[in-house]
């Protein structure tokens, strides 16, 4: 008899994505004359940056050719990318990084989900809420919780991002294993201060507790005094993984590639006490489970870091900020208040006493918009929608129309 692992069954029954997916694919079907603007799942719609597009012919040609063909890649990624990343992700910030520490992957949501099976199923796990569900989900299917119960899952730490902290909500009041954090923030669009970053750093040392930091949004934030990298906080280098993507940053959620980096000064222990390097660990695991990002797609990323490169990516995350001022403006404009959106994609809007799926539903139906409800990403998300700045000026631009039409 086949039995499964009976952690998938306290898992609610689809993934947030899918379940709005659904209700969409029914709305459509049934107004087949309306034409749907899709500002829910954050997924870009502008074309690649044409550094990437000219690095992906020439890759292809290369592929094409016996002489430059190339089979598996290393695992880690190609010491081009590696280097490019070190450089000037890090080390143009004063940060230093050994390319050595850097793994690059084919997505951000694989690298979250999947970095917590280094660790046993008694670690403990603190999120905020809201929280992008992946963090959750796969501690769930890992066996680090206990049942479903009014939104939450038994047995995780929820730090609750409310109003009155600006959604960054202050560091557990418990110790806790594994920390996991997301500046700029999916859902709510807030960014961490120096201050506040340091004083996770100073809990994660204080507590023996790993950070678990998604910095997929990083390019979105144009206030210089707020910090793209954890690692620009003294000591995150001891306590802190961080995630990123070339998915939102240069628009290649379509393309896959992404990094973690692990850094070499972290230190675990296994249950004699003897202590492990969290990189060569992630190494293992990765260098098993994993054949590399494919070359002409590493090529395609590394070409956004040349200056034509690093102009066309600003201009791209530029353009969406712009659209996430229309849809601030926009949903201010009707009485309703919205919180991020600033150095975000984000816009969380606050849905005036509404329940989240209630007016998810009614902007579906009456403005043909898809948001994402708030309610989706945790119970502190009830009362609140996600509207995302990932799509097309002329599109945005009518939806918002359409809003104000719908709820004015
Ligand atoms: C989102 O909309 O929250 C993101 O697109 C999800 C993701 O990046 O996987």
């Amino acid at each position: 008899m086949i039995t499964i692992n009976e952690h998938y069954t306290k898992l609610t029954k689809s993934y947030l994505f899918v379940d709005i997916a659904k209700r969409v694919r029914a709305f459509q079907e049934s107004h087949p004359d309306t034409e749907v603007i899709k500002l829910g799942i954050g997924d870009v719609t502008r074309p690649l940056p044409a550094v990437a597009v000219d690095a992906l012919h020439a890759a292809a040609d290369e592929m094409a050719d016996s002489e430059t063909f190339r089979g598996y890649g290393p695992e880690q990624g190609y010491d081009f990318l590696r280097n490019a990343i070190a450089e000037q992700d890090y080390g143009s910030r004063g940060v230093e990084i050994p390319a050595e520490d850097i793994f690059v992957s084919d997505g951000s949501k694989c690298d979250t989900g999947n970095f917590q099976e280094l660790f046993t199923q008694a670690q403990t796990v603190a999120v905020t809420d809201p929280v992008y569900p992946v963090y959750v989900d796969t501690n769930v299917m890992a066996g680090r919780t206990g049942h479903f119960a009014d939104g939450r899952y038994e047995g995780i730490v929820y730090l609750e991002g409310n109003r009155d902290n600006g959604f960054v909500p202050p560091p557990p009041q418990t110790p806790v294993d594994l920390l996991y954090l997301c500046f700029p923030n999916n859902p709510t669009g807030s960014t961490a201060t120096r201050e506040q970053l340091a004083a996770y750093v100073d809990y994660a040392r204080t507590n023996g507790a790993l950070i678990l930091f998604d910095a997929a949004y990083y390019a979105f934030i144009r206030d210089p005094d707020v910090p793209q990298s954890i690692y620009e906080i003294p000591g995150a280098e001891t306590c802190a993984v961080e995630f990123r993507s070339f998915s939102k940053t240069a628009g290649f959620t379509g393309l896959r590639c992404a990094f973690t980096v692990v850094p070499h000064q972290i230190e675990v222990r296994d249950s004699s006490g003897t202590a492990h390097r969290l990189r060569d660990l992630w190494m293992r695991r990765h260098t098993t489970k994993f054949n590399g990002a494919s070359y002409p797609i590493q090529r395609a990323a590394a070409a956004t870091y040349s200056p034509e490169g690093r102009r066309e990516v600003k201009e791209l995350n530029d353009y969406y900020l712009e659209n996430a001022r229309i849809i601030r403006a926009g949903v201010n404009q009707i009485g309703l208040t919205s919180y991020g959106g600033v150095n975000s994609p984000y816009v969380w809007v606050d849905a005036g006493g509404r329940d989240s799926w209630e007016l998810f539903d009614e902007l579906l139906s009456s403005a043909g918009v898809v948001t994402t409800p708030g309610a989706g990403f945790g119970p502190a998300g009830e009362g609140f929608i996600r509207i995302s700045a990932f799509n097309d000026r002329e599109k945005v631009n009518t939806a918002m129309e359409r809003i104000t039409t719908a709820l004015a």
